[in-house]
């Protein structure tokens, strides 16, 4: 080997190995952030379990994803300035009329005070909504739409099944 090639060798050798290390670093990181919402590692799972009966936990998951269909209904409605439409879902679908059928549904389960208050917290906020969709407004609309949908995450972060 002339001293050109050795040095040539050299370099594409450095080249690999600073390769082999970006890709080490980069699936290290990759991991790390899969881990990141593990419950039980760095970030620990503080949300209270309900421990509610099986039909209890059927009827409260039926509310959640009607809840998640209403919030989509009402974003449908404000697209198409449907004001009136979506004042009705706000009211019917997550207000305190709802609150009834939720309560039916989960056949007599007694839940802790702070949940309880969580879930009205939830429908005024609703309730709230619905009131300002009659100002076609949507600088009005939509803080409020944010506060209801703020209302779920607050539950969602504090109690798991
Ligand atoms: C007062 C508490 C509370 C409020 C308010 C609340 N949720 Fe939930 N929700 C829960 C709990 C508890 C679970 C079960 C979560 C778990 O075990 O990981 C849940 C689960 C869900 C699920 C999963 C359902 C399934 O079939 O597994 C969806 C979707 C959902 N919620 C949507 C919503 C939306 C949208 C809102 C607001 C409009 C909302 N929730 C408001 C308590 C609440």
């Amino acid at each position: 080997m002339n001293r050109i090639t050795i040095v040539t060798v050299g370099l594409g050798l450095v080249g690999l190995l600073s390769l082999t290390a970006v890709g080490q670093a980069q699936h290290v990181h990759g991991h790390s952030m899969i881990k990141e919402g593990t419950p039980g590692d760095s970030h620990p799972d503080e949300r209270a379990a309900l421990g509610l009966s099986q039909a209890a936990e059927a009827g409260l998951k039926l509310t959640m994803r009607e809840h998640l269909e209403a919030i989509r209904d009402i974003v449908a409605s404000l697209s198409r300035q449907e004001f009136d439409a979506a004042a009705k879902v706000a009211h019917e679908e997550l207000g305190f009329p709802k609150h009834h059928q939720a309560m039916e549904r989960e056949s007599g389960a007694t839940f802790p005070p702070k949940y309880h208050e969580l879930a009205m917290a939830h429908h005024q906020e609703a309730e709230d909504l619905a009131k300002v969709l009659s100002s076609k407004d949507l600088k009005t609309i939509l803080p409020k739409l944010e506060k209801t949908i703020e209302a779920c995450v607050s539950c969602h972060r504090a109690y798991k099944l």
